[in-house]
């Protein structure tokens, strides 16, 4: 299984957002959706074997998504349509529990260390995206790989993550936007996969 984890640090919680308007209106929901697309898109069809979790932490109560490719529907490609399957969880009364509100998409109230925590019990290997981080293996073909957003990521998350056991990895000695990087992560992954 592999995992992506994306941290939307004004990302809203609440669906009063507009489709028309995502980057102005939303908290940057836009840059979280399209790591939605890179993390599940194929030419033809849906990645299965990957999950995507959008910490959202522009409200009073942070909230995550969960998109999991073994049930996933209705996703296209567009960032609009990703962002109204968003507005959809939205709009559902979210508690500490996992609800599903169309297929495949999930929501819940909780932050990174909930997240985080769930995923290493899981027995899911830790791998966190810096720039400065030490050169990402080209055997891994599984974990769960947290990213910052157009922000980057605190000081106090970097200490929480590092506190988890996660490993600091780089993918390129450039600063890459965190949807490209997803891309890059699933090709390596990929390679190691067939390789293996
Ligand atoms: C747009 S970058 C953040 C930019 C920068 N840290 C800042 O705050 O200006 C979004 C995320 O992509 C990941 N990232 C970008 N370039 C990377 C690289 N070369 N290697 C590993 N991760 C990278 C990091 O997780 C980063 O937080």
């Amino acid at each position: 299984m592999r995992d992506f984890v994306i941290v939307g640090h004004s990302a809203k919680t609440t669906p009063d957002f507009s489709l028309e308007d995502l980057p102005g209106t939303s908290g940057r929901m836009d840059v979280l959706c399209r790591c939605i697309n890179s993390a599940f898109m194929l030419s033809h069809g849906i990645r299965r074997d990957v999950r995507c979790h959008l910490i959202l932490m522009g409200g009073p109560e942070p909230k995550i998504l969960r998109f999991d490719g073994s049930r996933l529907r209705h996703l296209n490609p567009d960032e609009r349509s990703t962002a109204a399957l968003i507005k959809r969880a939205l709009s559902i009364d979210a508690s500490p529990f996992w609800r599903e509100s169309t297929p495949g998409i999930y929501i819940r109230k909780g932050d990174l260390r909930s997240l985080l925590e769930s995923l290493r019990d899981d027995g899911q290997r830790l791998y966190y995206l810096r720039e400065d981080g030490a050169q990402l293996s080209g055997t891994v073909s599984e974990g769960a790989f947290i990213l910052g957003d157009h922000t980057g990521m605190r000081d106090d998350e970097e200490q929480l993550i590092e506190s988890m056991g996660a490993e600091t990895v780089s993918i390129s000695p450039l600063s890459l936007h965190a949807d490209h990087c997803i891309v890059i992560i699933n090709w390596m992954c990929d390679n190691a996969a067939v390789r293996r």
